[in-house]
């Protein structure tokens, strides 16, 4: 105690503590603390003018994924590099080529923007790993498909590896403002193995370019929020009112006659959402179910108010003290994160491939669910003070909000008061404005 000498400092302590776990996931990410997208820029050949170099890009986040429309990579050149010709990818557009006469370059803007290609390229315009739309899986749900790769011959570029220059100012403009990416590094040169694996060889220059991820920097309101239930207290807890915004008028009456032509008359990006007294796009619902004797069981109900949207390879993260014990799931797939020795308390949820991976647009095929059986341990187990709900929940690493602890569905004649205060809500909501996102 010694540190802590006046009440106020104390107070203040206290508040650090109890918020500094959904601080650490504004600021960078407590449940995926290594997270990071890598691009790798490896040089294969040198060419008279320039050199061909394949471009990956990997997705070393456990529960982040990017989905459809799929990535999109920006960058500078340092010099007055063009692209002659590319392979698994393509610029988005040409610009001026102008100067060239005979032989004109798939690209010559100064900062050029690649895409992926669409599935069905024909093969000899594909590499491996590329041509999924720019779909990219996260590590933890599918790493066979957590990587994306191009091609591409640079041409009015260095020609040995005193001459040639690192692109400048990588940015992934797709999947959006949440990603910021490293200067490019010259790192050690890439080792690959041939497929029989009799030999190595290796890139001439390989250039690493890391980019981390900030939910902060990426949008100011949330997606989803949790509603509660249970089987010992009539109280449905909704999610809080106006949790993912209140934009008045923006959304679409669930019993609207006309909503099919609402539907299929909106641009396809922005979300659409059914009218609710949350506005959010997703609801992720916790009921505790049944309570036997030497387990629990828990339904999880995840609903989707997005006209607009399939959410292919959903995915779910959810913090709850009991996932550090025997736990059985129906119907989804569960595998634990587990960060730091310390956090073993948080689990990854995701639909099954060919069954339930697709959470369908809103409508009356728009949710999934799930049962979770867990095995109780008698000496933290209990129904009272909101023990058996969700500390955190994230929908495809996105934090949900959740309903104030205070509000939870109480234990007839029993106690779960007001354990949290608002006041402690209040102090969290607050705090991130003080205490900056990691800078990178
Ligand atoms: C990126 O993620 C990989 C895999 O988790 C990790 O080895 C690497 O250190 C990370 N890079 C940075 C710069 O955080
Ligand atoms: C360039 O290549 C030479 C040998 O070919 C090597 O000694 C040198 O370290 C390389 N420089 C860089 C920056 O990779
Ligand atoms: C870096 O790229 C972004 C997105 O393309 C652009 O808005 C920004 O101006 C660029 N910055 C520099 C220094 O070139
Ligand atoms: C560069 O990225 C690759 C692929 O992610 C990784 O294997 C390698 O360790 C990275 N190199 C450095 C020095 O970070
Ligand atoms: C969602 O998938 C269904 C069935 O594949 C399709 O009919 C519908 O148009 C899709 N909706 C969106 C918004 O992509
Ligand atoms: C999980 O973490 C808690 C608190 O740090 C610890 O008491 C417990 O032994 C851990 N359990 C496992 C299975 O590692
Ligand atoms: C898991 O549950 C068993 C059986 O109730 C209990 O004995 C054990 O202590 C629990 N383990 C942990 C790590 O909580
Ligand atoms: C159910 O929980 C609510 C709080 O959400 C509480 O107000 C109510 O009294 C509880 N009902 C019973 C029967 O205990």
């Amino acid at each position: 105690m010694g540190s802590f000498r006046s009440p106020s400092s104390r107070i203040i302590a206290a508040l650090l503590i109890s918020c500094s776990s959904f601080l650490i996931s504004e600021a960078y990410d407590a449940l995926d603390p290594n997270g990071n997208i890598t691009i790798r820029w490896d040089i294969m050949t040198w060419t008279p003018d320039g050199y061909v170099a394949q471009v990956t890009i990997f997705n070393f986040q456990q529960y982040r994924h990017i989905e459809s429309p799929g990535w999109s990579l920006g960058w500078t050149w340092a010099k007055k590099e063009v692209i002659w010709s590319m392979m698994g990818g393509q610029a988005t557009e040409q610009g001026d080529c102008s100067r060239f006469k005979g032989n004109i370059p798939h690209c010559c803007k100064r900062d050029p923007t690649v895409v992926d290609l669409l599935p069905g390229t024909p093969y000899n315009q594909q590499i491996s790993n590329c041509c999924k739309g720019g779909v990219i899986s996260s590590l933890a749900q599918d790493p066979v498909n957590a990587a994306s790769a191009f091609q591409l011959s640079v041409g009015s570029a260095g020609t040995n590896n005193k001459t040639v220059r690192l692109p400048k100012n990588f940015t992934l403009k797709a999947p959006g403002p949440g990603y910021t990416c490293s200067p490019a590094r010259n790192v050690r040169p890439t080792k690959f193995v041939t497929q029989d694996k009799r030999r190595t060889t290796q890139a001439l220059m390989t250039w690493n370019i890391t980019c981390t991820y900030s939910q902060f920097l990426a949008r100011k309101t949330p997606s989803c929020c949790v509603s509660l239930s249970s089987f010992y207290n009539d109280t449905i807890v909704s999610c809080p009112t106006c949790s993912c915004g209140c934009q008045s008028g923006s959304c679409v009456k669930a019993d609207s006659p006309h909503i099919a032509s609402v539907v299929s008359g909106s641009s396809s990006n922005n979300p659409l959402v059914q009218c609710t007294s949350h506005m959010c796009p997703i609801r992720v619902h916790w009921h505790v179910k049944l309570n036997y004797k030497e387990y629990w069981r828990v339904k999880i109900t995840i609903t989707n108010f997005n006209y607009n949207m399939n959410y292919t390879q959903w995915n779910l993260v959810v913090q709850h003290p009991n996932f550090d014990n025997l736990t059985e799931i129906f119907s989804f797939n569960l595998k634990p994160l587990t960060p730091y020795a310390s956090i073993n308390d948080t689990a990854m949820l995701w639909g099954v491939k060919f069954y339930n991976d697709l959470l369908m647009q809103a409508g009356p095929l728009g949710n999934v669910q799930s049962e979770i059986l867990f095995r109780k341990d008698p000496s933290t187990f209990t129904l009272e003070k909101g023990w058996a709900f969700p500390r955190r929940i994230y929908f495809n690493g996105d934090n949900c909000v959740m309903p104030p602890p205070d509000a939870y569905p109480w234990l007839p004649n029993g106690g779960f008061g007001p354990g949290v205060s608002r006041l402690t809500i209040l102090a969290c909501l607050l705090l991130p404005l003080v205490i900056l996102y990691r800078p990178m």
